[in-house]
């Protein structure tokens, strides 16, 4: 597989809080393949931003004691921080409160407006803030609990416009049956299509008439457009002429948004559908949900600040297959650190440089031509850990090579052979560096640079 062209998008995150390590996580793989689909040739651009509207971020910008603009306006720059401090290379940075994507969104209501497929009904439901999203019954706790949020859900009756998703359901299941439109991990594309051709669709309410903190619908300015149908346009409306995306990564909580309203969205108005959705899993804090009542939130920064940016870019790449749902330990991490790349890394790093300048080598350092078709397999398929542990294996066995073949003694029996075991034990080291560039670009830098000039600095400081 290739890819001349490759547009990844990471969801657009709620600025009601700052980011935690789970919106991380999705952002750090969306750089990892932009930038490992860079080295490989093709045309890259990365998509992520903010999702800024809505009665969610309204509240907390009235328990902020701020206006909604305000308030988003600084959480947004510590979106942008936070992604530069992780070294998250994006394309575009796209905000629902640009007047661009504003005009887009109403350009595109106004679309399905004229096209039939819009039309005003009396909406009685409930309604969850923290999903912003309607609820039936029959999918909540008793008491009417979300059971993602654990909070009761709010009884709304509005007069407001709907969308004929209803119309768009074969055409759904046909695309995700057909792999058109490929939902990855396959056991997602059974669960959406068991979900998808179990019953009628029902109709999308796309507007609210008590939400002021939204886009004006075009042809009705006392409603505003629903949150939803607002933020997944950001895909488009930041996409600068790339549309569609080869990848779309999200995870599962936002699954079915993104794999109903949105293709029928595109479909009603004959927009291209994405390539692929990959849902990933959810990261659990030592075993619990995170949440600042339980206190458990992990801030990326905080730890990047200990370990460095790099290893926290490795961790949660190596630690969870990526679909998977997983752990994030601060042991499991402090452990890996030391083991995997203070240890088994760093090491091999310091002993062949000592052992090369030792024996004076001859040696100079060449970008990496040479194909791991195992190593390019599984990047494509979105299998991060299994490409790092192909990294890993490289790794352990240049350290095996060296604890076998001993240059120290080799160095004086025959020092032509060393010679060629270092200069071989070099080239895999400037190997390594390349595979790893798109994981852990500062250390990949780091470790060519000392290849090249023989400088030794732990690449992993110890811990105490
Ligand atoms: N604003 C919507 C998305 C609109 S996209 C058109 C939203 N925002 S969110 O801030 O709640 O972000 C949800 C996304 O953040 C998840 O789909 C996932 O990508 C990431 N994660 C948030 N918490 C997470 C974990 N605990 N674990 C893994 N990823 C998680 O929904």
């Amino acid at each position: 597989m290739d890819y001349g062209r490759f547009f990844v998008t990471t969801p657009i995150y709620y600025v009601n809080d700052n980011p935690h390590i789970g919106h991380a996580y999705s952002t750090i793989a969306a750089d990892i393949l932009a930038r490992y689909w860079q080295g490989r040739g093709a045309q890259t651009y990365f998509l992520t931003g903010a999702d800024e509207h809505g009665m969610k971020i309204a509240r907390s910008a009235l328990a902020a004691g701020q206006s909604p603009k305000e308030f988003v306006d600084k959480v947004t720059d510590k979106y942008k921080e936070v992604w530069q401090a992780l070294n998250l290379k994006y394309s575009n940075f796209i905000r629902t409160t640009d007047p661009e994507h504003e005009k887009f969104v109403q350009d595109f209501v106004q679309k399905l407006h004229d096209n039939g497929d819009i039309y005003q009904d009396k909406y009685e439901g409930l309604y969850c803030v923290g999903c912003e999203e309607y609820k039936k019954e029959d999918e909540l706790e008793p008491g009417n609990i979300c059971s993602l949020h654990k909070k009761p859900c709010e009884k709304v009756e509005e007069n407001i416009y709907f969308f004929k998703l209803s119309k768009y359901q074969d055409k759904i299941i046909e695309a995700i049956q057909s792999k058109k439109f490929l939902i990855e991990p396959e056991a997602r594309r059974n669960e959406i299509f068991k979900f998808i051709a179990k019953e009628p669709l029902r109709d999308l309410a796309i507007s609210r008439s008590k939400v002021e903190w939204g886009i004006p619908i075009p042809w009705d300015k006392n409603q505003t457009i629903y949150v939803w149908v607002d933020a997944l346009l950001n895909y488009i409306s930041g996409s600068k002429g790339f549309w569609p995306p080869q990848l779309q990564i999200i995870a599962k909580d936002i699954f079915r948004f993104h794999a109903i309203i949105w293709p029928a969205m595109l479909l009603a108005t004959g927009y291209e559908l994405p390539e692929k959705l990959f849902i990933h899993g959810y990261f659990t804090i030592n075993g619990q949900k995170m949440s600042k009542s339980l206190g458990n939130v992990v801030d990326p920064v905080e730890i990047s600040k200990v370990y460095g940016v790099d290893a926290l870019r490795y961790f949660v790449m190596a630690e969870v297959p990526f679909g998977a749902d997983g752990d994030f330990s601060l042991d499991r991490f402090d452990q890996r650190y030391r083991a995997d790349l203070a240890n088994d890394l760093g090491n091999l790093l310091q002993r062949v440089i000592v052992m090369a300048k030792n024996a004076k080598v001859h040696w100079e350092y060449e970008p990496m031509t040479k194909k791991y078709p195992e190593f390019d397999q599984a990047m494509e398929e979105l299998k991060f850990s299994e490409a790092l542990n192909f990294v890993w294996k490289m790794i352990s066995e240049a350290n095996v090579r060296i604890d076998a073949e001993k240059p120290w003694e080799l160095a004086k029996v025959d020092p032509e052979k060393n010679e060629k075991l270092l200069q071989n034990l070099l080239d895999t080291l400037s190997d390594i560096a390349g595979l790893l560039e798109p994981f852990m670009p500062e250390t990949s830098h780091k470790m060519i640079e000392q290849l090249r000039t023989g400088k030794q600095e732990p690449l992993f400081p110890r811990k105490k």
